[in-house]
């Protein structure tokens, strides 16, 4: 399949842009697949109504079967025709963070949606993206759109078009490039379904926003017990993992170094994933900085494309900073763990 690429300028009432969003909806009309940029990550979408269609997300991604897609929406008139009740709490949380970086779970209105994107689950997850090429394509495509992450399953996710051309290119029918992403984490994932919201995946809208607005919610438990089953699916995946071997490293820049130094001693070919503060001090093969730590949105802004840009270097073995795990933090070290399959150095 020759992947069709369409550089839109991301000011969406240029009227350039209008005839390359219009054949971007018009393919997914089509039942095609078709990236695009969202304020988090780049997005894999397909007509959410069709079989066929999202059974091609799953092919493209190479995504297991059993992990459900969020369906984005570009209006809440939207959101009435796939599912039938929306609680009280979610309208208060749809007013502050919709549209943006929220991912909210309903009941599914029966029929109302393909059985392939909710994996056969009573539940639905929905989000309004705020980036304005995504609402624009959505709009025009006038479909719930199903996307997930616009990257191979297990690769880190895709902040540039050119992130998904590598994963995706011969497989998917286009790719609408509007830049680099900005959040660079995917949404957090709430269940408003029970009692008392939970944070099945933490994201671009962080615990402390969110009980701001709503009081106490909680983190689902298996985020931080490996043994547990996570009640999002895809939470159980290895996901965002370089080709190199990365591990956590707890500690001192000079107990990192010190680690450096005895892999290269060794022969290894060693990289160090840090930040701006803190990058001259490393003496190793690749240094590499996500962001300023001082500034914990530019490092997750950066994470992905720096474990990218490790996979293009000969690097065999990573070693990286830990942060915080508040605000931003969280989402953070949540797939830096994953990346990292849980290897954590304490010093
Ligand atoms: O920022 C994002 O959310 C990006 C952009 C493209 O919007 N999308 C994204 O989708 O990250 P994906 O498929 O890579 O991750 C969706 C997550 C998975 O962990 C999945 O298991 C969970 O949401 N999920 C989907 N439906 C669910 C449901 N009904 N119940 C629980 N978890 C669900
Ligand atoms: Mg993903």
């Amino acid at each position: 399949m020759q992947t069709k690429l369409w550089t839109v300028d991301n000011y969406v009432d240029n009227a350039n842009s209008y005839p390359q969003l219009e054949e971007a909806a018009h393919l997914l009309q089509q039942n095609q697949v078709v990236a695009f940029p969202t304020e988090t990550v780049y997005g894999l979408g397909a007509n959410a109504r069709d079989n066929e269609a999202v059974k091609k997300i799953f092919e493209a991604k190479g995504r297991p079967s059993d992990n459900p897609l969020i369906v984005h929406i570009a209006s809440k008139e939207q959101l009435a025709s796939i599912i039938d009740e929306i609680p009280g709490m979610t309208h208060t949380l749809m007013d502050q963070f919709w549209p943006g970086p929220l991912t909210l779970i309903f009941k599914k209105k029966e029929g109302a949606l393909s059985d392939a994107v909710t994996a056969g689950l009573e539940t639905v997850a929905v989000r309004m993206p705020s980036h304005p090429l995504a609402l624009k394509l959505i709009e025009k495509s006038g479909l719930p759109i199903a996307a997930p992450s616009a990257n191979t399953s297990g690769k880190p996710s895709p902040t540039t078009a050119g992130h998904v051309y590598k994963d995706l290119n011969g497989k998917i029918a286009g790719i609408v490039d509007g830049g680099p992403t900005g959040v660079g984490v995917e949404s957090t994932v709430l269940d408003c379904t029970g009692p008392i919201p939970v944070i099945l995946r933490p994201g671009g809208v962080t615990k402390e926003q969110i009980e701001e607005v709503i009081g106490p919610v909680s983190l689902d438990t298996a985020l931080s017990d490996e043994k547990q089953a996570p009640r999002s699916p895809g939470m159980k995946y290895t996901h965002y993992a370089p080709r190199a071997e990365l591990s956590l490293v707890s500690g001192s820049r000079e107990f990192i170094q010190s680690l450096v130094n005895a892999k290269k001693a060794e022969g290894f070919r060693v990289g160090v994933l840090t930040t701006e503060e803190n990058q001259r001090y490393y003496d190793a093969d690749y240094v590499l900085s996500a962001g300023r730590r001082e500034q914990l949105e530019s490092v997750a802004s950066g994470l992905y494309f720096t474990l990218r840009q490790f996979d293009d270097l000969d690097v065999e073995l990573i070693f990286s900073e830990v942060f915080p795990v508040e605000g931003i933090g969280q989402a953070i070290m949540n797939r830096l763990s994953k990346a990292a399959g849980g290897r954590l150095i304490q010093e």
